[in-house]
Formats: C-alpha cells, sequence, structure tokens
C-alpha cells in the first residue's frame, strides 16, 4: 500500500524580524599585540584595516556569547524567547564538537526543548545558515528562528603567530527570523553558494592541539577573484540589480577586501552611496560572527536603516561562499 504524506503548508518567504550581537568588554589594540609579537599598528592598518578587537576573558563561553547576541536580536524583533522555536548556531570554535552550541544556548534563553542545530561553513556559516533558516520558515517547518554566528577565535589562534592573531576575535552577532506575509512578501533572497574543498588546507586547524594555520596570499587571491561575481548572481536570483543595493555587508576578512568587492560591484552597477561595512576597523575578524554583528553595529548607527536592501556575502574556510540579499527590519 503506498501512503501519501502530508507537509507543512508553506507561507510566502522569510524575513528579518531582528538584529543582536555582543562583544567582550576587553579591547586589544594593535600597540598592545606589538608588545607581544613583531608587528606595528602601521602595518596591521595598512594590509588588514584592523585597529582593535575585542578578546573574550579565558571563562567567557562561546555559548555565553552567542545567548548574549540572540537574547538582543529577540527583544530588536520585539519578541521574547517562548516566540522562538529553533535555535541554529553558525560556529567553527567551539572548544569541542560534541555537545553542540544551539542547544545549550536554547537552554540559557530559557526555551530548552526547542530545535536545535549548530552550522560549520567556518566564515560564511551566518550566510549558510540564514539560508537554511529561511527555507525552513518557507516550508512551514519552523516559524521563529534565532540564527547566531558566534566565534571565540581566541581559543585557537596562537598569540604568538603575527599572520593571524592581528586578524582573528571574538564575539556574537544574530539575526531572529520568521514569516513573511502575502503582503509584504519574502526579505531574505534566495542563496547562492558554493565551496572549493580543493583548496581546503589553505585555513585548516590540523587537529585538537593545533593552531590556525592560513595561506594568507592564496585566500586573499581567492576572495578578491571568485566572490564578486557570487554577489552579482545573489542579487541576480533575488530580482535586483546591483544599484538597488543600500548595504554591502560581507565577512569583515581583511578591510582590502572588503574594498574590492565593492569596486567591483560599482564596476557592475552598484551605487557610489551604497554603504559598505567597515565592522572590521574595531571588532578584527570573527569569522561566523561577523555578519550579523556588522548589520547590528550598522543598524545602531544609522549607517543602515530599515527597509535598506542588504547584500550579504559569506567566505572563508572550507573554502565555502555563500550569499544572499536580505531587507533589513
Ligand atoms: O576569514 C578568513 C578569510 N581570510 C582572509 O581573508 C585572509 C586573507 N589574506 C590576508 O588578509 C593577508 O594575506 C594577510 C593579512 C594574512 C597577510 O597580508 P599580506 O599582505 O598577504 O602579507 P604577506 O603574508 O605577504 O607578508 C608580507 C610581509 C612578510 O615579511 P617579508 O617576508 O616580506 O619580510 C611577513 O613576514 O609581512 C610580514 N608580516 C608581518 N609584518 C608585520 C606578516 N604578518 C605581519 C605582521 N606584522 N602582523
Amino acid at each position: 500500500m503506498s501512503a501519501t504524506l502530508r507537509i507543512t503548508p508553506p507561507v510566502a518567504g522569510a524575513r528579518i524580524l531582528g538584529v543582536g550581537s555582543y562583544q567582550p568588554a576587553r579591547v586589544v589594540t594593535n600597540a598592545e599585540l606589538a608588545q607581544t609579537i613583531d608587528t606595528n599598528d602601521e602595518w596591521i592598518q595598512s594590509r588588514v584595516g584592523i585597529a582593535s578587537r575585542h578578546v573574550a576573558a579565558p571563562g567567557e563561553l562561546l555559548i555565553d556569547m552567542a545567548t548574549a547576541a540572540a537574547a538582543q536580536a529577540i527583544k530588536d524583533a520585539g519578541l521574547i524567547p517562548t516566540d522562538i522555536d529553533t535555535v541554529i548556531v553558525a560556529t567553527c570554535t567551539m572548544p569541542t564538537s560534541v555537545p553542540n552550541a544551539s542547544a545549550r544556548v536554547a537552554t540559557a534563553l530559557g526555551i530548552n526543548g526547542v530545535g536545535a542545530f549548530d552550522v560549520n561553513a567556518a566564515c560564511a556559516g551566518f550566510t549558510y545558515a540564514l539560508a537554511v533558516g529561511a527555507d525552513l520558515v518557507r516550508s512551514g517547518s519552523a516559524t521563529r528562528i534565532v540564527v547566531v554566528g558566534a566565534e571565540k577565535f581566541t581559543d585557537w589562534v596562537d598569540p604568538l603567530d603575527r599572520s593571524t592573531s592581528i586578524i582573528f576575535a571574538d564575539g556574537a552577532g544574530a539575526a531572529v527570523i520568521g514569516p513573511a506575509t502575502e503582503q509584504q512578501g519574502p526579505g531574505i533572497g534566495p542563496v547562492v553558494w558554493g565551496s572549493a574543498g580543493d583548496m581546503a588546507e589553505v585555513i585548516s586547524i590540523a587537529d585538537r592541539t593545533s593552531f590556525l594555520h592560513q595561506e594568507g596570499q592564496t585566500v586573499f587571491r581567492w576572495a578578491t577573484t571568485k566572490i564578486a561575481p557570487i554577489a552579482l548572481q545573489a542579487l541576480e536570483q533575488a530580482g535586483l540589480q546591483p544599484s538597488d543595493v543600500d548595504v554591502l555587508v560581507p565577512h569583515q576578512a581583511n578591510l582590502r577586501i572588503l574594498e574590492s568587492l565593492a569596486k567591483a560591484l560599482r564596476k557592475s552597477g552598484a551605487r557610489e552611496d551604497m554603504v559598505l561595512a567597515r565592522d572590521i576597523v574595531h571588532s578584527g575578524n570573527t569569522s561566523a560572527a561577523s555578519i550579523p554583528m556588522a548589520l547590528a553595529h550598522m543598524r545602531a548607527d544609522g549607517s543602515a536603516r530599515s527597509g535598506d536592501v542588504a547584500l550579504l556575502v559569506g567566505f572563508g574556510a572550507g573554502l565555502c561562499f555563500a550569499a544572499q540579499a536580505v531587507l533589513l527590519p
């Protein structure tokens, strides 16, 4: 006998309802780093664009930072934790891989029992997780999801390795997503994603006792040649033109990579007044946290406004990349 299964009726799409972020209190300047490693403020600012970054206290856990960012995003959405039915945490820096971060974040938020899973696409983690979350909402499988990007990269970076310790930092960002009404229409566009596993070794952690290894120049070349076409495809998939983009929020990898991406998009028709996220300057590279953290900071300082079209572009270890256009809450 062949049975037919019922599925949940789909909704009109998903929208971002609120954003939030959390950064540890301790700020580490380039001058402070230069006290322990052979570097200087001029080199770091000119090559990477970072002036300072936030570093978690030894006892401050990734799940603490993720929970704080999630709580802020839920509040920003005008919701309370019990409105959330799914928690997704994008991260690649948990101290151990079992248990995951998301179930403990759910419990810390006071919503023990909800669906909870982690996504590891490294620095592209948030854009991957947002895409998965948006499709869960669209299909009716989930209703309101908090999607978090959280990293404690300082656990995995050799403080004495000047090629990485100046770049990576700690923090968390989050977005709450929920169903769009027919009248509103979708606020999260289709994702364009992919990977280059043949280049996996260029950003890697060899084993649980090793620190992050990065072939910086190879990653730089890859990012500055392969990512702009992905960003343009994401616009096309959403039925948008480059000139529609109000805010460009790439993963905050390196200011030179971000400026090169903005330049490539402007050559393709993006506006001169398109705002480029430059959160890296005072946050460093926080991997999966960097995009939602930049969104929250830009909303707070007024450089991104409600209703703006934002183009999110994640890329990094894997190598993995994912981009989508969204409407800001
Ligand atoms: O989120 C993950 C995505 N990852 C990225 O986006 C990383 C992309 N790549 C980069 O951002 C850059 O390649 C780096 C910032 C990692 C490095 O910059 P670079 O311009 O590619 O420098 P380099 O590796 O070619 O090094 C140039 C010089 C070398 O010295 P010599 O051999 O020319 O004497 C390095 O030893 O700069 C030296 N150097 C430093 N000097 C001062 C490397 N790190 C430092 C430092 N301070 N921190």
